[in-house]
């Protein structure tokens, strides 16, 4: 990826968590990148890093208040427009649930909160909460998350490990090279010079259920993200997305089509009638391999002491694409393995005659099914491979369409 950070204006909005510590770190990163950074510091913010910090590395001054300084001249008093005029992303790390509250409801009482609305539209908000694990579950501050996301904002969940409470819990801030990464992505919103432009791209999403009965089902843990991040970044990119995904709790992102389905035939059926006419299909879902041989009619009863099960085996939606691609076409998948099984994906890739494979370790804690980051290796048809550092799920979708990118150069230089 070029480095899109050159130039632009980024406004870092800093509030008061003790993630808050290492955002020095993070303004450093953009410096590097050659972006411009400004800063807006909540007063809770300033308890936990300090304000000198943050202007010496960003080489500006801080801004905190709406309300200048009596002496102040010219533009200062309506630098709450100009700095929203200025923007070309905003980046709220970390976002306190205070914060998260004043956003969504449009208060405005300070810098941070007063730039907020009036940055100008189209332009990249990225929030990152970082908070105790039982306050990010409150209803509370997943009602303002929800209002957040369903303005546009990229809401990147916060991380799973110790909190600075000794517990463990959701709630930490991911690293700053994360949320630079996830900056990089957003910024190539509607890239009219991206390949993805105006390409037709399927993305299965989430878990399937395979009906038992009337009331229960064989699925797995996989909550939707990874396939939910790749459409949403696929459709900044101006691709024409299409999402089928199964059973999940997430918000549509912008501008992506949504097909719900439950089971695997059905996923199977939906995705089918892309088959010809979509240019790339990338399989994030994780699909039931089998399913019972016939739901039974209503709600079995538990009546012997032992029952048996007899599972039959689903269609392989992925590797059915593969296989009859056309050329031009390309097909992209995801190897989840529990073992060390960078040689089952390259199987995998074969098998389903892939372009491209990414694979991903399941530990449930920093990649795999639930959490918001992934640790990914990247594995072309040609066996060269790439190895992702730890991401947050959207950040790594972008660096899984830069590399769906580079194929498609390839292609284009043996069929131009
Ligand atoms: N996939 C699919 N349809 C299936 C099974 C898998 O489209 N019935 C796709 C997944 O979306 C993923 C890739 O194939 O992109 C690999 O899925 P994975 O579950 O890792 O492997 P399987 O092929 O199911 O093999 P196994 O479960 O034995 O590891």
């Amino acid at each position: 990826m070029d480095n899109i950070l050159r130039g632009k204006n980024i406004i870092v909005g800093i509030s008061g968590g003790i993630a808050a510590y290492k955002t020095p770190q993070l303004v450093r990163l953009l410096k590097k990148c050659s972006a411009n950074v400004r800063i807006a510091l909540t007063d809770g913010g300033t308890h936990f890093v300090s304000e000198l910090a943050l202007a010496t590395v960003s080489e500006e001054r801080v801004y905190r208040s709406i309300f200048p300084p009596a002496d102040t001249t010219g533009t200062d008093y309506t630098r709450h427009i100009s700095l929203g005029e200025w923007a070309d992303a905003l980046v709220i790390a970390p976002a306190t649930a205070n914060t998260l509250a004043k956003l969504s409801a449009g208060l405005c009482d300070d810098m941070l909160s007063a730039l907020f609305i009036t940055l100008r539209p189209g332009k990249p908000v990225l929030i990152f909460p970082a908070m105790d694990g039982q306050m990010f579950l409150s209803p509370s501050v997943q009602r303002n998350i929800a209002t957040l996301a369903a303005q546009g904002c990229i809401v990147i969940s916060p991380e799973s490990g110790e909190l600075a409470s000794g517990q463990c819990g959701t709630g930490r801030m991911p690293e700053p090279e994360s949320i630079l990464s996830s900056l990089e992505e957003a910024l190539h919103c509607t890239a009219q010079d991206s390949a993805f432009y105006g390409k037709s791209v399927v993305v299965t999403a989430g878990p399937t259920r395979e009906k038992i009965d009337g009331v229960r089902f064989i699925s797995n843990y996989s909550s939707g993200k990874m396939g939910f991040a790749i459409a949403r970044a696929a459709a900044q990119r101006g691709a024409l997305v299409t999402l089928i995904t199964g059973p999940v709790h997430l918000a549509t992102p912008p501008g992506v089509t949504r097909l719900d389905v439950e089971s695997a035939v059905e996923m199977h059926g939906v995705a089918q009638s892309f088959f010809k006419s979509c240019a790339i299909f990338i399989g994030a879902a994780a699909v039931s391999d089998y399913r019972p041989v016939a739901a039974i009619e209503g709600k079995m009863k538990k009546e012997m002491p032992e029952i048996e099960l007899t599972l039959v085996k689903n269609p392989d939606i992925l590797a059915e694409f593969g296989i009859q691609k056309a050329p031009g076409q390309l097909a992209v998948g995801f190897a989840l393995e529990t073992q060390t099984g960078l040689d089952n994906a390259r199987k995998k890739l074969k098998a389903k005659n892939l372009d491209l494979i990414a694979f991903n370790f399941f530990d449930r804690k920093s990649s795999g099914f639930e959490v918001d980051t992934n640790i990914i290796t990247l594995i072309e048809s040609d066996g060269g491979t790439t190895e992702l550092p730890q991401l947050t799920k959207y950040a790594a979708a972008g660096r899984v369409l830069d590399a769906i990118e580079k194929l498609f150069v390839q292609q284009a230089g043996i069929n131009p």
